[in-house]
């Protein structure tokens, strides 16, 4: 049975007491799960040491939506990779589309994020992902190949044993989004997990590529259908707790089944 990765992104949504609440249900839900499935939340800042101690010893990881590379400094409005290290983070979200957009994160900065995280034994889930206007183009998997070369410079073979990695198209994500077909996504793993494997010769093939973008009660198992990829990454299907548990439970039979 292969192990799969599944895990929401809270956005900009969820309160202090809101995710408290969703975690002590998602923890139940939990509890009915038998399959090997890695489960992981990530709620706002705020939140986190809330759910940190909600959480418990439950199996559920946390994550952080973003974090700066310095441990310390003048940094107006930043959070640090040593104060997350405290509250006890398992992943920190890096590169995702609007923090690309809207706060220009680049591919440099991430790298650094990366060795940041690496150095605390945070894991990296680096999103990447094209537009529309370079799907078009026919640029997809060489914007794709430049996000992971400049994000992963100077990974060791060894250490992107810790990374995780999700695709994310761009235009596919969110109220606007566009669902991606399967055989477009099963395509981009298979091109991802090529390039993964060209830059890490021993553990390219292990590390997880997880899809994100309109991921839906509808869609989840055409994708998971595809080969190289090892989980999903989902928005606003997982921040009701009914619907994430409707997926979770399909998910985790699927993973049985398989
Ligand atoms: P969505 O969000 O599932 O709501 O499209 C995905 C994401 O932004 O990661």
């Amino acid at each position: 049975m292969a192990s799969y990765w599944v895990g929401t992104n809270w956005k900009m949504t969820k309160t202090i007491s809101e995710g408290v609440q969703y975690t002590e249900q998602l923890k139940q839900i939990v509890s009915e799960l038998n399959s090997d499935l890695n489960l992981f939340i990530i709620p706002s800042y705020t939140a986190l040491v809330d759910i940190r101690k909600t959480i418990d010893n439950s199996a559920i990881k946390l994550g952080t939506q973003n974090m700066h590379w310095e441990d310390e400094g003048a940094f107006t409005g930043e959070i640090s990779p040593k104060m997350l290290d405290e509250i006890g983070i398992d992943l920190v979200e890096l590169g995702h589309s609007e923090r690309r957009q809207y706060y220009n994160e680049n591919d440099f900065d991430l790298n650094k994020k990366i060795f940041a995280a690496l150095k605390y034994k945070i894991k990296p889930l680096l999103c990447i992902g094209e537009s529309l206007t370079e799907k078009e183009y026919g640029l997809s998997e060489e914007i794709l190949a430049l996000q992971l070369k400049g994000c992963l410079k100077g990974i060791t073979d060894i250490q992107s044993v810790n990374l995780i990695i999700a695709y994310e198209p761009i235009w596919a994500i969110g109220e606007n989004g566009q669902e991606a077909s399967a055989t477009y996504v099963g395509n981009i793993h298979k091109f991802l997990r090529k390039t993964l494997i060209k830059m890490f010769p021993e553990e390219g093939v292990n590390i997880p590529i997880l899809f994100g973008g309109s991921v839906n009660l509808e869609n989840y198992l055409s994708y998971l259908e595809q080969d190289d990829v090892n989980g999903l990454f989902v928005g606003r299907c997982a921040w009701n707790i009914e619907t994430f548990k409707r997926l979770l439970l399909g998910i985790n039979q699927y993973i049985k089944n398989n």
